[in-house]
């Protein structure tokens, strides 16, 4: 087996959420082990901070930043053009980028952020990174989701939380919509070499809780993992020589665990996949 120093040679990866936080710590971890990465913020300052970071502890990591906010799907679509015309192979996708606003909000697209950010941002970067993902086989995807999919419901009905909004179940729910589309993502890949598997990195201090205020914005800060720690399933899923196609499963703490029985809904989940092709215009 290679060292851990030359892993992810000759790999590129796309890390979402990698201005902060669990992202951050993943990016640096990569591009330690020989990965180019490209790293995608909302922020580009707050991206250009964590890219500086990370060349100060490792100069010879490879980097590429790129500013994006998930809350216009026009965006994403720029995102995936611009990535499909510097790069002809993407082996990691890292699915991460999330948000919980301090009060129900609506994209400019129109639907609930976080059912925006959370779940419609990566489905259709997903989707559009596909055929560059698959040329790349073997390769990965990984999506970031939380224990909290636990107590997520979706409701077609109520599809942009209009009646009954609370800020964690609106959370929870995209979150349950993340295992959902990993699973359904897995089913399709069969067979391509690209896999696609799930995981929850546990409470982690990081700046999630930014907007809100009170006990649960201070939870997110001051509780829980390092960033590093919390980092750690995201980094194996994505590097691991142990999971090497492995996939459609949900993982905590580097290891295969149960999901939701929600989450094996597989009508559910084909059911999600067709409204959100029709809701980021994919058909
Ligand atoms: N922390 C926990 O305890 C915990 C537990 C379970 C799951 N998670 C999940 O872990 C993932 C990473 O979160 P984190 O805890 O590392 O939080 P974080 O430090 O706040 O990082 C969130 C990342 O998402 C980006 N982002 C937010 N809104 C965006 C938008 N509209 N467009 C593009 N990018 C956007 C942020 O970019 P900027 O910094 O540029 O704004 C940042 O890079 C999330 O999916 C979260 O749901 C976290």
């Amino acid at each position: 087996m290679a060292s851990e120093g030359a892993l992810m040679r000759g790999k590129v990866c796309m890390i979402t959420g990698a201005s902060s936080g669990i992202g951050k710590e993943t990016a640096k971890a990569l591009a330690r082990m020989g990965a180019t990465v490209v790293m995608v913020g909302k922020s580009s300052e707050r991206g250009e901070g964590a890219k500086r970071e990370i060349l100060t502890q490792f100069p010879n990591a490879s980097l590429e930043l790129m500013a994006v906010d998930f809350s216009t799907l026009e965006a994403v679509r720029g995102l995936a053009s611009d990535f499909t015309s510097r790069h002809q192979e993407l082996h990691v996708l890292m699915n991460n980028a999330g948000t919980i606003p301090a009060k129900r909000e609506v994209s400019t697209d129109g639907f609930e952020m976080q059912f925006a950010v959370n779940h419609l941002a990566p489905f259709l970067l997903t989707n559009l990174l596909l055929d560059v993902i698959k040329l790349s086989a073997p390769a990965r995807i990984v999506n970031t989701s939380s224990g909290i999919h636990n107590r997520g419901k979706i409701d077609f009905d109520n599809l942009q939380a209009e009646r009954g909004y609370s800020l964690f179940g609106a959370y929870g729910r995209s979150k349950l919509a993340n295992v959902l589309f990993t699973y359904e993502l897995a089913q399709r890949l069969k067979g391509t070499g690209v896999t696609a598997n799930c995981f929850t990195p546990g409470m982690t201090k990081t700046d999630l809780g930014r907007h809100i205020r009170g006990p649960s914005g201070f939870f997110f800060r001051h509780m829980g993992k390092s960033q590093e720690e919390g980092a750690r399933t995201a980094v194996y899923l994505a590097s691991s020589p142990e999971v090497e196609g492995v996939t459609g499963k949900y993982f905590s703490n580097c290891r295969e665990v149960q999901s939701s029985n929600s989450s094996h809904d597989e009508g559910l989940a084909k059911r999600l996949w067709e409204v959100s092709e029709r809701l980021t215009g994919l058909s």
